[in-house]
């Protein structure tokens, strides 16, 4: 699906039941909103969640907001997506495959989707086992916290803040789904909110592995975010001197190393990352 902005580095989720943190977000910087009606929102509040968010739907803000509806194996996905007609885009949670996203473009077609692809087992089998391209699909998310519940785990990370092994598969099973359907991968929230150097060594380690953004939970977060995802002016410089290098050539060199295919590839996955 084309869409009208470049895809964001970072997306700042704001519960959809407080007005004040939609305000506030609006101020963020953030790339993308995502304003959530799912986890964030108690059971008991989700219309008003729903009206809270028309509200704010209807103001102008200076980036694209994305709607987090509830899963579809809830019953209430469909009263979400009446409810935000101003929406840029959704973000489904607990997605399972292709067929889900078939689902949801039924419910409110013509809107770009980042699926949160990791939530269940049964979705990480579909990463490995289907192909999840899709024409609302712009980008694939992770998220190790819902997961753990349905793994029977007590726990996603050891002592060290590393993850266990399980949420490190799921993780890089979804960068391969995404590589696969050419769409972003985005990495998921780093929740302890006051630690902004551990968050930014997070986003950097992930857009090294090829991730193009992460998720964010709190302002403080979104600078951080945007810096990882921005190429270095220094990497900058390498990839168009490798570009203007590799004119014409399929081998070339450049301050006596060699460069070939790959290192054009890399080059342009660099420039691609610079914003307009
Ligand atoms: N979006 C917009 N504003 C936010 C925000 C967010 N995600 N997180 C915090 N703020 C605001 C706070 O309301 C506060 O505003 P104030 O100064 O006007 O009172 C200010 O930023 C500073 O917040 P702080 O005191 O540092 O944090 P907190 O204790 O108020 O909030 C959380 C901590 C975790 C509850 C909050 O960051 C949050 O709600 N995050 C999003 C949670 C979410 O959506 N989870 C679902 C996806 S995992
Ligand atoms: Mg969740």
């Amino acid at each position: 699906m084309s869409v009208s902005h470049p895809l964001p580095r970072s997306w700042l989720f704001v519960p959809g039941d407080s007005p004040s943190k939609m305000e506030k977000a609006r101020a963020s910087g953030a790339d993308a909103l995502i304003l959530d009606l799912e986890d964030s929102v108690a059971p008991g509040e989700k219309q008003a969640a729903r009206e809270a968010v028309a509200t704010e739907l209807a103001k102008a803000a200076p980036m694209p907001r994305y709607i987090r509806v509830n899963a579809l194996d809830t019953d209430w996905t469909q009263a979400d997506v009446a409810a935000a007609e101003g929406a840029d885009g959704w973000v489904l949670p607990k997605c399972e495959g292709p067929a889900d996203l078939d689902v949801l473009a039924r419910l409110a077609p013509g809107r770009p989707v980042l699926a949160i692809a990791t939530e269940t087992v049964r979705a990480v089998r579909a990463l490995l086992a289907e192909d999840w391209t899709h024409p609302s699909l712009i980008a694939l998310a992770w998220g190790g916290e819902d997961l753990a519940a349905d793994l029977g785990a007590t726990g996603n990370r050891d002592g060290r803040g590393q993850y266990h092994s399980p949420f490190l598969f799921a993780r890089d099973a979804m960068l391969f789904a995404a590589k696969a359907a050419g769409v972003g991968a985005i990495d998921t929230v780093y929740t302890d909110f006051r630690d902004s150097d551990g968050c930014r060594a997070e986003a950097v380690a992930a857009e090294t592995v090829g991730f193009g953004g992460k998720m964010a939970i709190h302002p403080a977060q979104v600078a951080p975010i945007n810096e990882a995802f921005t190429p270095a002016q220094d990497r900058v410089d390498w990839a168009r001197a490798v570009v203007r290098a590799m004119e014409g050539d399929g081998v070339s060199s450049l301050n006596g190393q060699m460069l070939d295919r790959p290192h054009l590839r890399q080059a342009q996955a660099i420039l691609s990352r610079l914003r307009p």
